[in-house]
């Protein structure tokens, strides 16, 4: 009896370590296997810890492919930008995202993902988030910024008043009210002597908000890699609760201006037979996929226009003559701008200095599901096999946005990175030679790739607009360093600093 006991612990500790991938060898034709030295966790620590550093670290050991452990998956990480192509376009059958990033939100928003849902977005997105459908958006974040930016400081004896904040809770601040307002709608009103209560309303509930996405905001990455202490879950878990309850269907039937793509998601869901419960849940997954990048981003926009005035002078003479020229002239108690998108399609400069900053800051993960066993081919004719069940990624941050090849001189800001002499768009980028077609990937690519770019775009360009239009401002120290980063949000869109850097601004006119 003892004997059988041991056999059979025998065969549950191999099984065990074969659940675990402890036997797993690489196979001719496989991409370099590093398995890490612990059993299924595999190099996840590292990973987490600064997924830059290791991911540069795997690729001076094994080159620009490469299998690593990472919980419980086998990743092969394709660094090489020119073989991305492939990957973009692999058929569906063989690639999948959904299966992953419906695994993200039922762990992170407690959102079960239907089969329609990606068509769903991709539809309404198209329809009211690009081309024509931006000029609805666009005039609803104009009056949202006015309201938010201008509400404290139109005082005439305030004129010449510094105020000083904190850059990244300013920007963060104001970008996410004004984005959030746009999507979900504002607080309606009947009358005139209405109007000034309702704004206020919509002020403060915003903020209280913004407030509490914050928290969640923080608890994000490690929400992300499931590796949350209890009691943070729970807090977690509270917070899904309010989000869900103050962006439910219920309350914005109340309200008005809700956006045609919010709209038009809701009914498409109703009539895919979602619960109203769940459609709820997923009013929040938009609320974090719409707000959580662009109030960061228009932060290092403004951050790097400060730091570098020659930019600063560049995009301030564009923008004063698409003021001028659209016969508007901004005045100390005059009429408010009325930025158009159509002025809003003559900024060259800007557009490049946005490029330039999502190209310093975005750093998002594109992972996925490998459905059937593949080969990928890579643009040297080399080839790899890649097995069922593991999975495919891409960290464009270190494999194009900082690679010296393409962006030479790659950590410093240059406005005019994407401008060509004449100013138009600049697209040409060369690695050995060669051209590069995914030379910034701020945006992911292929099925998964963002449906609010241009809106998310716009939204920026209006922010530092009128923040250039309204007001002058400076770093309160001009010998301010750029702020770090902060690494645990690698992998995850936008970056954020390590800290904050106080500016003060006031009304130019
Ligand atoms: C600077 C701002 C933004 C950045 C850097 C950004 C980046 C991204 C990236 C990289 C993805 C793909 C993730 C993946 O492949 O796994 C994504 C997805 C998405 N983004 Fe954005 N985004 C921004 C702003 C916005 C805005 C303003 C909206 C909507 C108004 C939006 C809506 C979405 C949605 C709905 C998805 C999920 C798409 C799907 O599941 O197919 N994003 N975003
Ligand atoms: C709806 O949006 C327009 C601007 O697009 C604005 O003038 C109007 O006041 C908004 N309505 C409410 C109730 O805020
Ligand atoms: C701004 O200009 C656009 C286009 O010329 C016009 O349709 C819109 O009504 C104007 N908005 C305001 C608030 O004046």
């Amino acid at each position: 009896r003892v004997f059988l006991l041991r056999i059979f612990t025998l065969v549950a500790l191999i099984g065990g370590l074969y659940a675990l991938g402890e036997f797993r060898r690489r196979r001719p034709g496989e991409p370099p296997l590093d398995k890490g030295l612990v059993p299924w966790l595999g190099h996840v620590l590292e990973f987490r810890r600064n997924t830059l550093t290791f991911l540069e670290r795997m690729k001076q050991k094994h080159g620009p492919v490469f299998t690593v452990q990472l919980a419980g998956f086998y990743f092969t990480f394709v660094q090489d930008p020119l073989s991305f192509g492939a990957l973009v376009k692999a058929s569906r059958e063989k690639l999948d995202f959904n299966k992953f990033a419906a695994h993200l939100v039922r762990r992170v928003f407690n959102y079960e993902a239907i089969e329609a849902d990606h068509n769903i977005l991709q539809i309404s997105s198209n329809k009211h988030l690009k081309g024509n459908g931006l000029e609805v958006m666009t005039q609803a974040m104009m009056s949202n910024l006015q309201n938010l930016m201008l509400y404290n400081v139109g005082l005439p004896a305030d004129k010449k008043t510094w105020m000083e904040e904190a850059l990244f809770a300013y920007c963060y601040n104001v970008v996410f009210r004004a984005g959030y307002l746009s999507l979900y709608g504002n607080e309606p009103f009947d009358s005139k002597s209405s109007e000034e209560t309702a704004r206020e309303k919509d002020r403060a509930e915003s903020e209280a908000l913004f407030y509490e996405f914050r928290k969640y905001d923080q608890l994000f990455p490690n929400l992300a890699y499931g590796v949350l202490p209890p009691g943070k879950k729970r807090e977690a878990d509270r917070l899904t609760d309010y989000f869900s309850n103050f962006l439910s269907v219920q309350k914005m039937k109340t309200r008005d201006n809700i956006s045609r793509w919010i709209w038009d998601v809701q009914q498409a869901q109703e009539e895919a037979g979602m619960k109203e419960s769940m459609i709820n849940r997923h009013m929040f997954v938009l609320l974090w996929a719409s707000q959580g990048n662009t109030g960061p981003s228009s932060f290092w926009l403004l951050l790097f226009l400060m730091k570098h005035p020659e930019a600063l002078k560049a995009v301030k003479e564009e923008i004063d003559k698409v003021v001028k020229e659209s016969g508007q002239e901004v005045q100390q108690g005059g009429p408010l701008l009325n930025l158009t998108r159509e002025m809003l399609m003559k900024t060259p400069i800007l557009d490049s200095a946005v490029e330039e900053t999502l190209r310093l800051t975005v750093a998002p993960l594109l992972t996925r599901a490998v459905l059937q066993d593949m080969t990928i081919k890579m643009a040297d004719g080399r080839q790899y096999f890649i097995r069922q069940g593991d999975r495919v990624a891409v960290f464009p941050y270190s494999a194009v946005h900082i690679d010296p090849e393409i962006h030479p001189d790659p950590h410093s800001f240059k406005y005019d990175r994407f401008l060509n002499p004449d100013r138009t768009k600049k697209t040409d980028f060369y690695k050995a030679g060669n051209k590069v077609k995914y030379y910034t990937m701020p945006w992911g690519a292929g099925v998964s790739m963002c449906p609010g770019r241009f809106f998310a775009t716009n939204e920026l360009k209006q922010f530092v607009f009128l923040m250039l239009v309204y007001f002058e401002f400076e770093l309160k120290n001009p010998d301010e360093n750029i702020p770090g980063i902060d690494f645990r949000r690698w992998g995850f869109g936008t970056m954020q600093p390590d800290r904050d850097v106080q500016f003060r601004y006031r009304l130019r006119h």
